[in-house]
């Protein structure tokens, strides 16, 4: 299949890679020039594990092209809308404007039997209004939607080796047929080895998606929740996370309780969806949300409290080392961290903070400029009155609390992820605290 992809983010860029490394021909369209570039070169504009070599081999095929020259699109037959739906600057609903953009630029280049595909993370209706969009500029190719689950950090196998397939198929029976041929082709490889696929109209398709981001984002804001009343009763919420994630119709997986959910998905997807409720004249349905987000928040501002406390009541005066500043490890991503959340907000209260992260350091440089960066987790905790571990590294986990407890000022450690183990930590002289454990 020849198919370009239209906005080359982390969404984007891992599709036309992985899309090209199954065979088919890939197009990338963006309008940043320097990603483009980049991306041309093999050259990863984000951190993500094995996606550098999946480009790398890509291009090397020669079956993987960048451009900004959208005119090239009508080479292609499908389309797909990867650009993002960021939250509102003022407001929770989803910014559009990128999707409108996309669709925009597509339609002069867009062929009757071209078939138009969504990607994006997007409010339910926007599929439909997208298609009487393409309708009233002329445009007869079928629209369909094909929402993605990839996780950051495993992006490329959670593309190439998804754990179901979701079409979201146009209501017109021979634009259904065309737009699924199109898809069935594109999958051809995953769907030989079973990987089940789920099929709807296109609320429903788009409705998948942020059913599963909201149900996960609820995972975690309950489990932190029992983690609240666990710091009130000395009950142990990870044992308690354990124990209920053996009921395998709960399953133990998104049960860690810490600082809560970031990302450039759960939180933003979440508000969203009450957005286009509250739209919807269905507001009631989703007001379980707006705890989530609740919950959410309060573990950000419970750890700026726990940090104060720990330090006697003041941060005037006092360094705090921050391990982490990525939403989550393994990736670069720094978007709604609530690691940098905090590390922030100990900072704008008066602390002298220094952050460290394996992978986000210039990332931290460029957008905060007020927080100090080191290069590892012991030039952070240097003289150190506390140490805080707020996203769960691998190599932060792997810590030695001895050789750590001879560079800081004075061995405290917030365990934000719950990620230590206690007793080793505490047996090395440290004052450790952790997130709903004893
Ligand atoms: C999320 C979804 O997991 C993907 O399925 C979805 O495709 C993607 O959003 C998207 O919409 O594009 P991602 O944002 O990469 O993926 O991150 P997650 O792995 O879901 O983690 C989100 C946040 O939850 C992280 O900050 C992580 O630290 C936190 N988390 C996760 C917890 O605090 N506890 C857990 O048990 C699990």
């Amino acid at each position: 299949m020849r198919i370009s992809i239209i906005g080359c983010g982390y969404l984007g860029a891992v599709y036309a890679a992985s899309m090209a490394s199954i065979g088919h021909d890939v197009l990338g369209l963006d309008v940043d020039q320097k990603k483009i570039d980049d991306l041309g070169q093999g050259i990863a504009p984000f951190h993500e594990p094995g996606f550098g070599k999946v480009l790398t081999e890509a291009l090397d095929s020669g079956r993987l092209r960048f451009s900004t020259d959208y005119s090239q699109a009508a080479d292609y037959t499908a389309h797909v809308i990867c650009v993002g739906t960021p939250q509102q600057i003022d407001s929770a609903g989803a910014d559009l404007t990128y999707v409108h953009a996309a669709v925009d630029s597509l339609i002069p280049h867009l062929a009757d039997d071209h078939v138009v595909l969504g990607r994006s993370t997007v409010p339910v209706g926007t599929a439909a209004s997208l298609l009487e969009r393409l309708r009233a500029a002329g445009v007869k190719s079928p629209l369909a939607w094909n929402p993605e689950f990839l996780r950051e950090g495993f992006a490329v196998k959670d593309t190439l080796h998804p754990d179901r397939i979701v079409y979201g198929l146009p209501e017109d029976p021979a634009e259904a047929a065309r737009a699924r041929e199109v898809l069935d082709e594109i999958y051809a490889p995953m769907l030989e080895v079973e990987t089940p696929l789920v099929v709807g109209n296109y609320a429903t398709a788009e409705l998948v998606k942020v059913s599963a981001n909201s149900f996960l984002a609820t995972k975690i804001s309950f489990i932190n929740a029992v983690a609240e009343v666990c710091e009130a009763t000395g009950a142990d919420v990870s044992v308690i996370a354990e124990a209920i994630g053996l009921d395998d119709r709960i399953g133990p997986k998104f049960l860690r309780a810490g600082i809560g959910f970031g990302g450039g998905c759960l939180p933003k997807d979440i508000r969203a969806f009450m957005a286009r409720a509250g739209e919807l004249g269905v507001t009631q349905a989703l007001g379980f949300l707006r705890e989530v987000d609740h919950v959410n928040n309060r573990r950000r501002d419970h750890v700026v409290n726990m940090t104060r406390k720990a330090l006697g009541g003041t941060f005037t005066g006092k360094r705090i080392a921050v391990l982490g500043a990525a939403f989550k490890p393994d990736s670069d991503d720094t978007r709604q961290s609530p690691a940098l959340y905090i590390a922030s907000k100990l900072s704008g209260r008066g602390a002298d903070v220094v952050v460290t992260d394996p992978a986000a350091n210039q990332r931290v440089h460029a957008e905060r400029p007020n927080l100090a960066v080191a290069e590892d987790a012991y030039a952070a905790a240097a003289g150190a009155d506390i140490v805080l571990l707020l996203t769960e590294w691998q190599e932060f986990k792997d810590l030695d609390p001895v050789k750590l407890a001879e560079v800081v000022a004075a061995p405290r450690m917030i365990d934000g992820r719950n990620v230590l183990d206690p007793a080793r930590w505490r047996a090395a002289g440290w004052d450790y605290q952790s997130m709903g454990r004893p």
